[in-house]
């Protein structure tokens, strides 16, 4: 059994840089975990932290049965993916692919037969006796991983291993990714800051900023039901549209600001009782507004069109409210045109209200 468990884990820098503020997680044996959140929160620490590079000034770590506080990095059966690949120039893909197995003094047999079980499982038979200079980013990327796979350890630990690689390599590297852990299931502890990323690696998505852990999820729960605002703000692209203004209750409840008055539904008493006449956030996802009254419950607000983003697909609409610019997220046959100004509609049944002061989803 490999799980990981982290508890009450704190890592503070110089006696000043609190990096990773009381951590606390159980990753089951077998899952696919993401780590995300913005640079500088505490993700690679964290990892360090797990792989032993790194010794928390506070906390333990599991990883299966085992307390490994006190194992070397070497001995806790993790293998670890970076962003800069860090493949020996001079070597191979086979030898840096072998590299490792051989440190450990497994028999050479042996190592020819994992080392080309693992080019198999990532397409890259071909490229085995290339050195890294003759292999472009992706290629050099998947050796990386290879490297990891050949261990057969008891978990992997992925830092933004894709973050070097181009927008259309990483979409396939990810799917590739998932794909090996369909086969291997092996233990993954995955960090990244791109949400994208964590949206659609992860099993369980933990979304840090400060060093603290906001919510753990699986990826419609945070995109349906944040926390708070940092974590609906985080996640979802284009982002989440926040209006700040209070609730009054006037036979039903409202949310107004200087230049809306939007009449809430029902389902909206019970959660917003405690707040009439008190400032909140109102949350509007793009997709959650629409260009034609087309059901009960939209709020329409008129507004002008200040830029027009044709996707294909879909077409994003940018709206000005006073100063502020709102995002909606169009079906492509959407005919606005820049300058125009007309009424679109919020879904008042798919908004989301945060405490103005705690930031809490209410
Ligand atoms: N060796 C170190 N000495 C002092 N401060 C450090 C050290 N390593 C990290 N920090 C600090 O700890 C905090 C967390 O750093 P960490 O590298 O874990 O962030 P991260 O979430 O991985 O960011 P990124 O997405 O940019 O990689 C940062 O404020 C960083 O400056
Ligand atoms: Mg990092």
């Amino acid at each position: 059994m490999s799980r990981i468990l982290l508890e009450n884990i704190v890592k503070v820098f110089n006696n000043k840089t609190v990096a990773v503020d009381n951590f606390n997680l159980e990753i089951p044996d077998g899952e696919f975990f993401v780590l995300v959140g913005p640079s500088g929160c505490g993700k690679s620490t964290i990892m360090r932290v797990i792989a032993g590079l790194e010794e928390p000034t506070s906390g333990n770590v599991y990883i299966g049965d085992r307390l490994v506080n006190d194992v070397e990095a070497k001995d806790r059966d993790v293998a670890m993916v970076f962003q800069n690949y860090a493949l020996y120039p001079h070597m191979t893909a086979f030898d840096n692919m072998a590299f490792g197995l051989k440190l450990r003094k497994v028999p050479k047999p042996e190592i020819k037969t994992r080392v080309q079980e693992a080019a198999r499982i990532l397409n890259i038979e071909r490229l085995l006796p290339r050195k890294p200079k003759e292999l472009s980013g992706g290629e050099r990327q998947r050796v990386a991983v290879g490297r990891a796979i050949v261990r057969h350890p008891s978990v992997f630990l992925f830092d933004e291993p894709l973050s070097n690689i181009d927008a259309k390599l990483r979409v396939q590297m990810r799917a590739e990714l998932s794909q090996i852990h369909q086969r291997l299931k092996t233990t993954t502890f995955y960090v990244t800051h791109d949400q994208t990323e964590a949206m659609t690696l992860g099993e369980r998505i933990g979304v840090m900023k400060d060093g603290r852990l906001h919510q753990i999820a699986q990826a419609m729960t945070l995109y349906n039901k944040p926390v708070n605002k940092f974590v609906a703000g985080f996640i979802g692209s284009p982002p989440i549209n926040f209006l700040d203004g209070k609730i009054i209750s006037d036979k039903s409840f409202k949310f107004i600001n200087d230049s809306l008055n939007i009449d809430l539904p029902a389902m909206w008493n019970e959660r917003l009782k405690g707040y009439i006449n008190q400032d909140v956030i109102l949350g509007i996802r793009p997709e959650d507004i629409l260009y034609e009254k087309e059901r009960q419950n939209l709020a329409g607000i008129r507004a002008k069109i200040e830029v027009i983003e044709p996707m294909g697909s879909e077409t994003i609409a940018y709206f000005k409210i006073k100063e502020q610019l709102i995002t909606a997220r169009f079906h492509s046959q959407f005919t606005g045109k820049i300058g125009e100004v007309l009424d679109f509609y919020i879904d008042t049944e798919k908004i989301h209200f945060f405490d103005k002061t705690s930031e809490i989803r209410i």
